[in-house]
């Protein structure tokens, strides 16, 4: 799947999916933005890209701010001239109840990281993606779609709104040639928990172990997994796809809820 002289930018890609996305892109020929925080880690998912394709373009910013995404899309604009693709993956998971003292705080800042940054990044490189008639792919959940863990109730909705603002999106820019999905991932086998959370490593691997065990499929994905679906939907094989949601799950939805023991 050749992504030759298409101009892909990427948030959060300094870990995990966006990572596995960025470096993808890179392989398949594609010019690419990475957009995240932390230096160190982008500096290895840049070395990465290099290696399998050509040298991204770095962008230190966090996405909770308008500033940022006007600074995203003018340096890729600056540098490669257009944008053809953009992928919304950063995102964070807070886990708080609606009665816990820190409610309104997870609730704030997982609605701006994982839901307005995406309004934001979506009004400010939408020209660019309408003129070259591309396409967007927000990376959801299937949080999105059932409550899936206990109180988890800001990322649940974050989610849900994302994918309604997706369905809201596919529709306005469908008559400019635009199209624009969302990937809902189940489980997969990232550092969301520790980055998110603030909990060693240990503690991840610990809340991963066994956690294949409650797919029917007896597996969890890894983020390879999540990249190649974003690529064939970035791709001219997906041209009469827009508005919807792609689950990736190994079919845990196909249970109901979980229960967060
Ligand atoms: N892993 C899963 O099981 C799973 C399942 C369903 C959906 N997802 C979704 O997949 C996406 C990627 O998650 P992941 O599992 O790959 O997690 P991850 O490894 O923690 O990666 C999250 C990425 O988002 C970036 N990010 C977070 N806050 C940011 C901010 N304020 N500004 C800029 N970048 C920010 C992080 O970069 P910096 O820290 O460097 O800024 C990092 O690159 C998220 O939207 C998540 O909700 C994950």
């Amino acid at each position: 799947m050749s992504f030759q002289d298409k101009v892909v930018l990427v948030t959060g890609a300094s870990s995990g999916i966006g990572a596995a996305i960025a470096e993808k892109f890179a392989a398949e020929g594609a010019k690419v933005a990475i957009v995240a925080r932390n230096t160190t880690k982008l500096a290895e998912v840049s070395k990465k890209c290099e290696e399998v394709g050509s040298k991204p373009l770095v962008i230190v910013a966090d996405v909770t701010t308008e500033e940022s995404a006007r600074k995203a899309v003018s340096q890729t604009i600056d540098q490669f001239g257009k944008l053809d693709v953009l992928i919304n993956n950063a995102g964070i998971m807070k886990f708080a109840s609606i009665l816990d003292e820190n409610a309104i705080e997870a609730f704030d800042h997982t609605m701006v990281t994982n839901l307005r940054s995406v309004v934001c990044f979506t009004h400010i490189a939408g020209p660019h993606i309408v003129a070259s008639k591309g396409n967007i792919i927000n990376i959801s959940s299937i949080a999105a779609l059932g409550v899936v863990v206990d109180k988890a109730f800001a990322y649940c909705t974050s989610k849900a709104g994302l994918d309604h603002f997706t369905r809201c999106m596919a529709l306005e820019l469908a008559p400019k040639g635009v199209r624009v999905n969302t990937i809902n991932p189940g489980p997969v086998r990232t550092d969301i928990i520790s980055n998110s959370m603030g909990v060693d490593k240990a503690t991840q691997d610990a809340m991963y172990e066994g956690s294949e065990n409650v797919t029917p499929l007896g597996r969890i994905s890894e983020s390879e997994e999540v990249a190649d679906l974003t690529l064939f939907l970035a791709s001219d094989k997906a041209k009469g796809i827009t508005g919807s949601s792609y689950v990736i799950d190994n079919g845990i939805i196909l249970l109901g809820l979980l229960k967060n023991e």
